[in-house]
């Protein structure tokens, strides 16, 4: 376990805390390399949730006291192991839900948007605010903003700065929804999730990831050709099976 970030069971459900709250949880490369180190491993998660600790922010953003003084070519390596971890952590086979309670800004909405689904706080406060600091986003916010919202929107936000209210992320199709509670209810949807068969849960994700970007028809294939594939899956047999006996399913992941 990390000084800084930390991981908890919870059933099928894996907890990840990036828990800095007197820098508003900021990611300098100790958090990103403990981050790293927790996202090699999952174990036998079936969901994931991200959260930051404190009361005040998600990720506030790259840690910005460990920025100012560098150069071009260490800009260069801190946004490529950024943006590496980034891509871990959406590469991840199982789903992915950020719970954002607070301040997701620059890297923290960038850290967000690689989940695979964003549940928001009535405080949660999104944006890439990396123009106000002479820079742009760096962990991907200009390619993943655009793919979340579209290209305008993402535009006027980037050349902007401005911050978003949760109920402005909702209308975006940024966030999935706002919650009164935002772990307690991302938490109940990754067990929501993990009851499903998670073989099939994860080539769900892998069908979609996959072929983000491919044209319709090389698509499909891939869909089919994963659909076939669960049927050589002990969870499929079961699954369907409790549904003809009128029972419930017991998925052993085989
Ligand atoms: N990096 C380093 N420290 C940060 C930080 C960051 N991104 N965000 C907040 N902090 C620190 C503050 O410096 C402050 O520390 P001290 O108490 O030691 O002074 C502490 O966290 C609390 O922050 P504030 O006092 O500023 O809290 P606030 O409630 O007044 O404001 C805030 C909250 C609006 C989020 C403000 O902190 C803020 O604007 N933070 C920076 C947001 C930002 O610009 N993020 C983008 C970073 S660049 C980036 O992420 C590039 C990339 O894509 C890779």
């Amino acid at each position: 376990m990390g000084e800084f970030v930390r991981s908890e069971v919870r059933g099928a459900v894996l907890l990840i805390t990036i828990d800095r709250p007197k820098a508003l949880n900021a990611l300098n490369r100790q958090v990103l390399d403990e981050l790293a180190a927790i996202l090699a491993d999952v174990g036998d998660a079936r969901a994931l949730v991200l959260r930051g600790g404190g009361e005040k922010a998600f990720v506030a953003g790259a840690d910005i006291a460990s920025m100012v003084e560098m150069d071009t070519m260490q800009a260069h390596a801190f946004a490529a192991f950024g943006q590496g971890v980034v891509d871990r952590l959406e590469a991840l086979p199982i789903p992915t839900i950020a719970a954002v309670n607070g301040f997701a800004l620059g890297g923290g909405c960038e850290l967000a948007m690689a989940c695979d689904l964003i549940l928001a706080s009535r405080t949660a406060v999104f944006g890439q605010p990396e123009v106000k600091l002479g820079v742009i986003p760096g962990f991907g916010g200009t390619q993943r903003l655009v793919r979340a919202v579209g290209s305008q929107r993402a535009r006027e936000l980037v050349f902007t700065g401005r911050n978003v209210k949760a109920e402005e992320a909702v209308q975006l199709g940024l966030a999935l929804r706002v919650c009164d509670d935002v772990v307690a209810e991302a938490i109940a949807l990754a067990e929501q999730i993990a009851a499903n068969g998670p073989i099939a849960v994860r080539l769900c994700k892998r069908a979609i990831l996959d072929n983000d970007g491919q044209a319709l028809s090389a698509a499909l294939v891939s869909e089919r050709q994963l659909f076939a594939l669960c049927f050589a899956t002990v969870d499929q047999k079961e699954g369907m099976a409790a549904f003809l006996a009128r029972r419930k399913a017991e998925f052993l992941g085989a």
